[in-house]
């Protein structure tokens, strides 16, 4: 080999030299930019995965969430089921469009309407129902009525109050209904009323009688005794005409026998009187109360009674005349009895269509609670049962060292003693 081939040898290999180190640099530079890229698209890989942690962690934590809800959710519907299940009565919550969202054993038992049963299936809301419904979902309160069942062949009686619920997205509102049974009370209460219109003929009818009684006591008062002491005070006074005036003694004898005799005949007037109102029958209400608060007056002397009487004649008929006159006298004969008062008024008015009396006393007063009732005493049960007869109101008001009020109505219309309906009628 020559020179020259070396020479050339020599050029190739410093040719390839060079061109591996020009390679090597170009090399080096796409290397570093290789590397530059890596590094970004490890921090964007970096970011990305802080990113998906970061979701990853609040979908975790949404889940939590919702789990806790859920659970809030199921508590909540097992305490509200619990709590319908006791209810004691039927229970359901109807939708917008009437369908039965939820219905408690006692409601799907009585009414056999299961969720979802809507208007038209068996057990479902009647026509009136879903008009109810309708007026309270529109009125936003709460209605009631009753509603009577036929089961096994007894009528049972409900008493169904409906109440509008807002719907939790604001739209038509939902209607609760619950149900509760009351045959029991409304059995009792009609036994109750049965025997309450019982007692109140019972009372009527015992009162006549003694209305009755105190007249045939009254004639046989006037008409046999008061007889007889008249023929015995004629007897006597002719007797003591006869004596000579030797006989003294015996002449101031029958005298203080006739002023006895004369008492007595007094007495038994005024026991006759107090028996048959006279003056009622001949004279009318008016003069025969005037009459009763003159005696009452005579007798009390050192009280002042205040009187303001309207034209109380030819109001009534005889009987109800003489139950006005009765129940006066006894509130009267109570203030005798038991007041012991400084004052003492009775105003009698007549106000649209009916007479309002009040009798007012300023005297001892009584405990209200331990009244005729607890007492056994008629005259205040009577005098109500009076009035209340006639259908009028009575009240009475008396504290302990406060005096006595009675006031108490007649209506100038005949008396209706029928049982106030309930709302259905019934
Ligand atoms: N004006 C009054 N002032 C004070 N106490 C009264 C008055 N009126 C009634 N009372 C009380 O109320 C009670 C009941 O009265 P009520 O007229 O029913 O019975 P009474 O007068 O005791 O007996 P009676 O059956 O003979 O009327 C009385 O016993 C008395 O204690
Ligand atoms: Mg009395």
């Amino acid at each position: 080999m020559g020179p020259f081939f070396l020479f050339l040898n020599g050029v190739f290999i410093l040719g390839l030299l060079v061109l591996t180190y020009l390679h090597g640099r170009a090399t080096r530079r796409l290397l570093r930019r290789a590397q530059g890229q890596v590094a970004d698209l490890e921090s964007q890989a970096m970011a990305k995965i802080a990113e998906l942690q970061a979701s990853y962690a609040r979908i975790l934590r949404e889940i939590d969430e919702r789990q806790q809800a859920e659970a809030r959710l199921r508590e909540s519907e097992t305490r509200f089921a619990a709590f319908m299940q006791n209810v004691p009565g039927a229970a359901v919550i109807l939708d917008a469009a009437d369908t039965i969202l939820y219905a408690n054993e006692t409601w799907r038992e009585i009414f056999g309407a299961p969720p979802g049963t809507t208007p038209g299936d068996p057990g479902s809301a009647a026509r009136w129902e879903v008009e109810l419904n309708r007026q309270v979902r529109e009125g936003g309160e709460a209605l009631q009525h009753l509603e009577t069942l036929e089961r096994h062949g007894k009528t049972r009686y409900w008493l169904l109050t409906r109440f509008p619920i807002p719907p939790p997205d604001s739209g038509t509102p939902l209607v609760g209904v619950i149900g509760i049974d009351i045959t029991a009370r409304r059995v009792a209460e009609e036994a109750l009323r049965e025997s309450e219109a019982k007692l109140r003929r019972l009372a009527a009818q015992l009162l006549k009688a003694q209305e009755n009684e105190r007249k045939r006591l009254a004639a046989e008062l006037h008409d046999e005794l008061g007889h007889r002491l008249l023929t015995l005070k004629l007897r006597l006074e002719a007797l003591e005409a006869e004596l000579t005036p030797q006989l003294e003694a015996m002449k101031n004898e029958i005298q203080e026998m006739l002023k006895e005799i004369a008492a007595t005949i007094a007495e038994v007037r005024r026991l006759y009187l107090d028996l048959s109102p006279g003056d009622l029958e001949d004279l009318g209400l008016t003069t025969a109360l005037t009459a009763l608060i003159d005696d009452f007056r005579a007798l009390k002397k050192d009280l002042t009674f205040t009187v303001d009487l309207d034209d109380l004649d030819g109001l009534f008929p005889l009987p109800v005349q003489t139950a006005i006159y009765r129940v006066v006298q006894e509130a009267l004969t109570n203030i005798g009895k038991h007041a012991d008062p400084r004052r003492v008024s009775l105003t009698a008015t007549r106000e649209d269509g009916r007479l309002i009396f009040e009798i007012k006393d300023d005297g001892r007063g009584f405990d209200q609670s331990l009244t005729s009732r607890t007492k056994g005493t008629l005259g205040l049960l009577a005098m109500e049962e009076r009035v209340r007869m006639l259908g009028g109101e009575f009240h009475l008001r008396s504290r302990p060292g406060q005096g006595t009020t009675i006031t108490f109505t007649i209506p100038r219309e005949e008396s209706t003693d029928e049982p106030i309906p309930d709302r259905a009628g019934r």
